[in-house]
């Protein structure tokens, strides 16, 4: 039996999240960087170098054959976080993969049951679920400390000069707004209330095919609503706002990161610094550990329930607005 105090942790796609999470993972207690891979040997060299993991790979199969490896962070783009994230689980190996799970809800259903088959952890990188002051948001909506939850805006919008070539507007890379920041503000909506009996959405598309702006409507079981925004082309708060029967919350700018959250109430209004002294990514990183050294296969905080909802609500806004990958 493997001495799990310590995890091993692979890097499989060392690009720019990759570099984020790196940072991060140096300051969790009982995570060993441990290996890098890349298609590319000399970017496995540098980013191994630069965050100190002890091995590099200039091949997936090749690290993933190594028996000392733990758990690996696939940090792909969305298109590849399928095919990736099988070959980690058929090695045996423990995997976080980076959001989207996957392009769809059918990919994301043969990961998980490939999971579950070689009993394997697996957990989407859905990093705010991990973040204190979206604990302690979900913790006031639970409890109904400002009495029930009535409706959730929320937005994401970022402007990113157009390429034609670039993981955001390529929609052979699976580019797009909705999937890779709308899925923070749709995300909030299933966390805070539920999966919406009615689905709205509209959107604008730039010449690749991809949205660069998606609105959408949701209503929920017992009337709530979620209104959310996301843009490629736009600058927006990013902030999330929470009216309740006795009260709001606003998760200032930006809500997805860490960041403070304001509580207006019949008792004045107070803002909450949590202080935050990481890039907020440690969170999920340190759960994945708990979750190994405890045995479990399968998070209770971010388990296959959540991930198969939020696909399933992101091919619905998909349908919806007629945005479709599968006949790229
Ligand atoms: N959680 C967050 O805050 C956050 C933030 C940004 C992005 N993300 C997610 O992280 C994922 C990666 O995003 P990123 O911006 O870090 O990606 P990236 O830097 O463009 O690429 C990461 C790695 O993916 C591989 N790759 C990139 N383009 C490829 C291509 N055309 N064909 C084959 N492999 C390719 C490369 O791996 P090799 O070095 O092995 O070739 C590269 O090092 C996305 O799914 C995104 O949604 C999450």
């Amino acid at each position: 039996m493997k001495n799990l105090t310590s995890i091993k942790w692979g890097i499989l796609g060392p690009g720019k999240i990759a570099g984020k999470f790196a940072k991060d993972l140096l300051k969790v207690p009982h995570a060993i960087p441990y290996a890098v891979a890349s298609t590319r040997v000399d970017r496995a060299v540098s980013f191994a170098k630069e965050y100190h993991f002890q091995k590099h790979f200039g091949s997936y199969e090749s690290m993933l054959a190594d028996p000392g490896l733990d758990v690996v962070y696939v940090a792909t783009p969305h298109v590849f976080h399928h095919q990736n994230t099988l070959m980690c689980l058929q090695a045996g190996k423990a995997v976080l993969c980076e959001k989207p799970f996957a392009m769809n809800l059918s990919l994301v259903e043969e990961m998980i049951a490939l999971a579950k088959q070689k009993n394997v952890f697996l957990m989407e990188a859905l990093w705010t679920r991990f973040l204190p002051h979206f604990l302690y948001v979900l913790n006031i909506v639970q409890k109904q400390t400002l009495g029930k939850l009535l409706s959730l805006e929320a937005d994401f919008g970022m402007n990113v000069p157009f390429d034609a070539n670039s993981r955001l507007y390529d929609k052979s890379l699976g580019g797009g707004g909705l999937l890779d920041v709308g899925i923070y503000p749709v995300f909030a909506s299933l966390l805070f209330l539920d999966y919406p009996a009615e689905i709205q959405a509209e959107a604008d598309f730039a010449s690749t095919g991809v949205d660069s702006r998606c609105e959408m409507f949701f209503k929920h079981h017992g009337n709530a609503t979620s209104k959310l925004y996301c843009s490629t082309t736009k600058r927006t708060p990013t902030e999330a706002k929470l009216i309740f029967e006795k009260g709001t919350i606003i998760i200032n700018s930006r809500f997805h990161e860490p960041t403070t959250v304001t509580v207006g109430s019949v008792n004045g209004t107070e803002t909450i610094d949590f202080h935050y002294q990481t890039n907020g990514y440690y969170y999920e990183a340190a759960h994945v550990i708990d979750c190994l050294q405890k045995g479990l296969k399968e998070s209770p905080l971010m388990n296959f329930e959540n991930s198969l909802n939020l696909i399933k609500l992101l091919d619905a806004v998909r349908l919806k607005i007629g945005l479709n990958y599968e006949n790229n």
